[in-house]
C-alpha cells in the first residue's frame, strides 16, 4: 500500500506555512514570517493577505523539495479553514482548493485550533514521541484564544473553560506594547522576565466564574501600574523592566494555572497539555513540568509546534483523512470557527 502523504497550509494570521506529513511522520515544516506589521505594532489584515498571496507558493516548494516528495505523490491538501483573518484564510484555501483541483486529489478542512492541540500527535521521523493518550485537558493559549478542552478523541473535543475578554497571548502582547517593546512583544517580555525578580510586584487576580478566565481588569492594573510609576519616575519602566516583565509574566501563568488545576480535579482527568502560541512562554513550560512532581502527566510541544505552523494543520488533516472526511471545492472560510 502507498504511504498517505498530506500536505498541510496554514494561512490564518500572519505565518504563511506549508508542511509535509508522511503516514503520521514530518518531513517539511517551513513557516515565511511577515516582517510587514512590525512598523504598526500589530497584525495589518489587508498586508497580511498579500504577503500571503505572495509567499504561498514559494513556501509549498520549499515543504515539497524538503521533504523530498513530488507533488503527485500527495494524498490531499490539508489547510486552515478558520478561525483566523478571512482573509488570510482565503489565500491558503483558494490555493488548496486549486492545487487539490489539479492535481485530482481531495482537500481537508482543518480548525486551527483544532491543528493547535493534534499538534501533540505530530512524529518525528526519528521515531516515536511523548503522545497523549484520550482524554486529556488541553490549555490553548494563543494570540486569540485562552480555553481548556477536555480531549476525548481526536475530534471530539469540549470547551470547559474559557477567556470572557482578552486571550492570554493579547494579554502578554498588550502589556509588552505599554512597556515599548515591539510586536509582538509576548516572546520579548519572556526574555525579559527570564532576568527579572517575579515577586518584586504584585498583580490581582481576577474574579470569574467557574473555569473562566478574564485578563481586561488585569491588563488595566498593569496600565495604572506604570502610569503611577512613571509619574514618580521617568525612566520607572527602563530602571525596572525585567523585574515588570517577570512579575507580569508570573500573575499570567499564575492565573493560567489555577484553573487548569481546578479543572482537572473536576473532571479527574491527570494528563494535561499545553498548546498555542504562549505554550512557548518559559514560565509556562516551566510551571507545567512540575506537574510531574503532584502526578500528572504533563506534554508540552516543542517550540517549532507552539505558535502557528503547517505541521500541526497537516497531522490534523491526516487524522481526518484517516476518517475520510474530506472538504469540497465549494467550502468557504469561517473566521469564527469554533472548536
Ligand atoms: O498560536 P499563535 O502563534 O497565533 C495565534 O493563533 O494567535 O500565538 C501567538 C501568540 C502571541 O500573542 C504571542 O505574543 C504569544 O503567542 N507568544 C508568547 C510567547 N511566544 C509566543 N507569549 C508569551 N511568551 C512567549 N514565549
Ligand atoms: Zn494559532
Amino acid at each position: 500500500q502507498s504511504p498517505t502523504i498530506i500536505l498541510g497550509i496554514e494561512s490564518s494570521c500572519d505565518d504563511t506555512a506549508a508542511a509535509i506529513i508522511k503516514d503520521g511522520k514530518i518531513l517539511a515544516n517551513i513557516i515565511a514570517n511577515q516582517d510587514v506589521h512590525k512598523a504598526y505594532g500589530g497584525v495589518v489584515p489587508e498586508l497580511a493577505s498579500r504577503a500571503h498571496q505572495q509567499n504561498i507558493v514559494p513556501v509549498v516548494d520549499a515543504a515539497l523539495k524538503k521533504a523530498n516528495i513530488d507533488k503527485k505523490d500527495i494524498s490531499a491538501i490539508a489547510y486552515t479553514n478558520g478561525p483566523g483573518l478571512l482573509g488570510s484564510l482565503l489565500v491558503g484555501s483558494s490555493f488548496a482548493k486549486a492545487f487539490a483541483m489539479g492535481l485530482n486529489i481531495p482537500t481537508i478542512e482543518v480548525n486551527h485550533m483544532h491543528g493547535h492541540i493534534l499538534a501533540h500527535f505530530i512524529e518525528e521521523s526519528e521515531g516515536g514521541g511523548n503522545k497523549p493518550s484520550f482524554p486529556f485537558l488541553c490549555l490553548t493559549v494563543s494570540g486569540g484564544h485562552t480555553q481548556i478542552v477536555k480531549v476525548s478523541d481526536y475530534f471530539k473535543m469540549e470547551i470547559i473553560g474559557e477567556t470572557i475578554d482578552d486571550a492570554a497571548g493579547e494579554a502578554f502582547d498588550k502589556v509588552a506594547k505599554m512597556l515599548s517593546l515591539p510586536y509582538p512583544g509576548g516572546p520579548l517580555l519572556d526574555k525579559y522576565a527570564q532576568l527579572g525578580n517575579p515577586a518584586r510586584f504584585e498583580f490581582p487576580h481576577p474574579r470569574v466564574k467557574d473555569l473562566n478566565y478574564s485578563f481586561s481588569g488585569f491588563k488595566t492594573s498593569v496600565l495604572y501600574f506604570l502610569k503611577k510609576g512613571l509619574a514618580e519616575n521617568e525612566n520607572f519602566i527602563t530602571e525596572n523592566l525585567n523585574d515588570i516583565c517577570a512579575s507580569v509574566q508570573k500573575t499570567i501563568v499564575d492565573i493560567l494555572m489555577i484553573n487548569l488545576k481546578k479543572a482537572a480535579k473536576q473532571t479527574g482527568i491527570n494528563a494535561i497539555a499545553i498548546a498555542g502560541g504562549v505554550s512557548a512562554n518559559s514560565e509556562l513550560r516551566k510551571r507545567f513540568q512540575d506537574l510531574t512532581a503532584e502526578n500528572f502527566k504533563v506534554y508540552i510541544p516543542k517550540f517549532e509546534y507552539c505558535t502557528d505552523n503547517a505541521g500541526m494543520i497537516a497531522i490534523t488533516g491526516y487524522h481526518h483523512y484517516l476518517q475520510q472526511n474530506f472538504g469540497t471545492q465549494q467550502s468557504v472560510p469561517n473566521a469564527r470557527m469554533k472548536v
